[in-house]
């Protein structure tokens, strides 16, 4: 038996399913690392990968940067958290609202569930209405309203003029999925048309710009565009979740398009490899959080929300993430799509990439999907996928489970040059099972 799936073993008997989150599961056993260093991750059995799921687009610069280990460490040695406040929460906000004029306020939490959840709470305390209108299949943590239609099946999500209120937990209640307007992605006409039929009853939409589980196809202007005049017209907020998407730009993806939200959930590589979540955006909006003039309209608290540990590691891998760090990984991501496209040229398979920026995903089809319903795969195709990230895996790289690739700093031509390497055989692999 290998290290891991004794390790397996173990963790077995403490808990459900061996973990505590799915996403490191995968067959026959998860794998366990004990070390990472910039883009490269070792396991257990002293195996080296190259990282390319980064802890699911939450490490921008890779594993264990000089500089954050060092701004940590001497943070460390003072103290982790405290039921008073820090400078390095203030000098961290300052930062953040400095990289976007739309962030005139922000506050920290632990996650990005949470900065979602807090955005709809404050969209609806703003507001006072009790809906929110969402994408169909897009994630966005685990809240209920949050994760209504994520896991919609052909057999479940109704007509594509009117998608169903699909719940993913057994027991949500009935009243949370009522609550919840699914639209379908980059369909301003349809989407229109169902905002329309709850316009008074609407806190917000929420929206991903380039949603990973919809395929990574980034959302066109016009669908945004729409939005922005719907939600104005109609007294609602505009809520963008740039958990995943804030490294697309210095700002954020939002600054890919001439439209600025209300309202932004971040999370993920802002707390440069700890726990975080911020919500941040108008003044007025953020404002409902605001005790000092009275009882504030959405109350806000969290027992380890901007402890120092977090800000000092996230200030510090901002603020190495600068203009020119963006347009340099970006610039890698457009390599990697280039180099992946030629990939599936020379192993002469129907696949496609998709993705902006920094991120890429795989599609064994000719053609990308388009929304939702086309992204969904049925259960072969699903295991299908599952055997071609399992072949990437057993090359040498980490992958996100959706075969999207995600980049970090850390890396350059030489780890593109084996991604594409690594693809050409994993796709040679599955071809006999890939129909035109
Ligand atoms: C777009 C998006 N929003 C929200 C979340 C939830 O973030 P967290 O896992 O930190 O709760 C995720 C996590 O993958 C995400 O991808």
């Amino acid at each position: 038996m290998t290290k891991s799936a004794a390790l397996f073993e173990r963790a077995k008997a403490v808990m459900p399913g061996g973990c505590s989150r799915n996403t490191i599961l995968r067959k026959p056993h998860p794998i366990y690392a004990v070390r990472g260093a910039g883009c490269y991750v070792y396991d257990v059995e002293g195996v080296e990968r190259i990282d390319f799921a980064n802890n699911v687009a939450s490490l921008i610069h890779g594993h264990a940067h000089p500089a954050i280990v060092a701004a940590v460490s001497e943070q460390l040695s003072r103290g982790t958290a405290f039921t008073v406040g820090t400078e390095a929460e203030i000098a961290y906000a300052e930062h953040m609202c400095s990289r976007n004029e739309g962030f005139e306020r922000i506050r920290f939490v632990n996650s990005g569930t949470e900065a979602v959840m807090g955005s709809l709470k404050a969209a609806r305390a703003y507001t006072g209405r009790p809906k929110i209108a969402k994408v169909e299949g897009s994630y966005h943590g685990l809240y209920d309203y949050a994760e209504t239609s994520q896991t919609a099946k052909p057999e479940t999500w109704g007509p594509a003029e009117q998608p169903a209120s699909t719940p993913v937990s057994r027991g949500t209640p009935q009243r949370a999925l009522d609550d919840v307007v699914v639209i379908p992605f980059n369909d301003p006409q349809r989407a229109i048309a169902l905002l329309d039929a709850h316009a008074d009853e609407i806190a917000c939409v929420l929206v991903d710009a380039l949603p990973h589980r919809i395929g990574l196809i980034p959302a066109s202007a016009a669908f945004l565009f729409a939005l922005r005049e719907w939600t104005q017209a109609n007294g609602a907020l505009l809520v963008f979740d740039e958990v995943i998407t804030f490294r697309s730009n210095y700002g954020g993806a939002q600054q890919w398009y001439d439209v600025q939200p209300d309202l932004t959930a971040l999370g993920k590589m802002i707390g440069g490899g700890f726990p975080v979540g911020g919500i941040a955006g108008r003044a007025e909006v953020m404002d409902v959080m605001n005790p000092l003039n009275g009882p504030a309209a959405f109350p806000l608290y969290g027992t380890f929300s901007a402890n120092p540990v977090t800000m000092t590691a996230g200030r510090t891998a901002m603020t190495l993430f600068d203009a020119s760090a963006v347009a340099a990984i970006n610039a890698l991501g457009e390599a990697a799509r280039t180099s992946l496209r030629e990939a599936i040229r020379i192993a002469d398979v129907p696949a496609c990439v998709t993705g902006r920026g920094s991120m890429f995903r795989f599609h064994l089809s000719e053609s990308a999907p388009q929304n939702y319903r086309e992204a969904y795969l049925a259960p072969s195709r699903a295991s299908l996928l599952a055997r071609f990230v399992g072949h990437l895996f057993d090359g040498g790289l980490l992958m996100v489970e959706t075969g999207t690739g995600i980049l970090s700093t850390a890396m350059g031509g030489k780890e593109i040059d084996r991604l594409a390497e690594i693809a050409v055989s994993a796709l040679r692999k599955i071809k006999p099972e890939l129909d035109r």
